[in-house]
């Protein structure tokens, strides 16, 4: 047995994780349940997040840990979550900046 095994001999794994589907400008998507809402738009390659108020360039996470606020998005219609330090849930509804947008342009 090695360390990436527990006490049953199966391999850990994203593969055998529990998989919660939230909605993402309106495309459904796969992800472990319970990881942040960051980690699943990154890993949907959805860098730009949100728009600066001011000159309306992308934005997109930075820190990580809550404090650039540059990961904002809308959770469920509340705008200003934090998506590094939000979980996600079963049908969570999220919207980006760039809902609408290509993607190549996000
Ligand atoms: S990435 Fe900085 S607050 Fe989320």
């Amino acid at each position: 047995m090695t360390t990436a095994q527990g006490r049953t001999g199966r391999r850990a794994g994203p593969g055998r994780a529990p998989q919660t589907e939230i909605v993402v400008d309106g495309d459904s998507v796969q992800a472990v349940d319970g990881i942040s809402l960051a980690a699943v738009l990154v890993g949907e390659r959805r860098w730009s997040l949100r728009r600066n108020p001011v000159g309306g360039d992308l934005r997109g996470p930075f820190c990580g840990m809550g404090v650039c606020f540059e990961c904002e998005v809308t959770v469920d219609g509340r705008p200003g979550v934090r998506a590094c330090i939000t979980k996600i849930y079963a049908g969570m509804r999220v919207e980006t900046a760039t809902e609408g947008e290509a993607p190549h342009d996000r």
